[in-house]
């Protein structure tokens, strides 16, 4: 199986972006989620009229995935026009499922800006673990 390179991963969260429906902040986002078993997510970011039900395009690949089975990612890329950062709510609950995986932030004409871990972007998380009996 050919492993899926981080600029194709980029590429991909670029083309995701392109269906981002994003009427209010006019701010698109594209997510490109990689399994462990080599299947890529992807993912937009879709908005509301009333602004709370908002989804972010990290979340959307990663119900997707989850809906889909998977429960292991190894790499994340997320890309905007300013190789913005996964906000909190995406790190909590990407982070349920991988905390090492790798986070690849780019702007939209394929630039890779910073790769990081999801466990340096949320040191100390709250997760599963916090949660189990002995
Ligand atoms: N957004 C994402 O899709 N991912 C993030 O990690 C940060 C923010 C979206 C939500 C909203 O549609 C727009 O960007 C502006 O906040």
């Amino acid at each position: 199986m050919a492993t899926t390179s981080d600029q194709q991963l980029v590429a991909a969260a670029i083309a995701a972006s392109q269906q981002a429906y994003i009427p209010y902040s006019r701010y698109a986002v594209g997510a490109a989620l990689l399994a462990s078993d080599g299947t890529v997510y992807t993912g937009c970011n879709v908005e509301s009229a009333s602004y709370s039900p908002t989804i972010c395009a990290e979340r959307t690949a990663l119900v997707k995935a989850i809906s889909e089975g998977k429960r292991e990612f190894t790499a994340v890329a997320v890309a905007t026009r300013d190789a913005g950062s996964p906000c909190g709510v995406c790190r909590q609950l990407l982070y349920e499922f991988s905390p090492p995986m790798r986070v690849i932030m780019a702007d939209m004409a394929g630039n890779i800006r910073v790769t990081t871990t999801l466990k340096a972007l949320l040191p100390h998380g709250f997760g599963p673990a916090n949660l189990q009996v002995e």
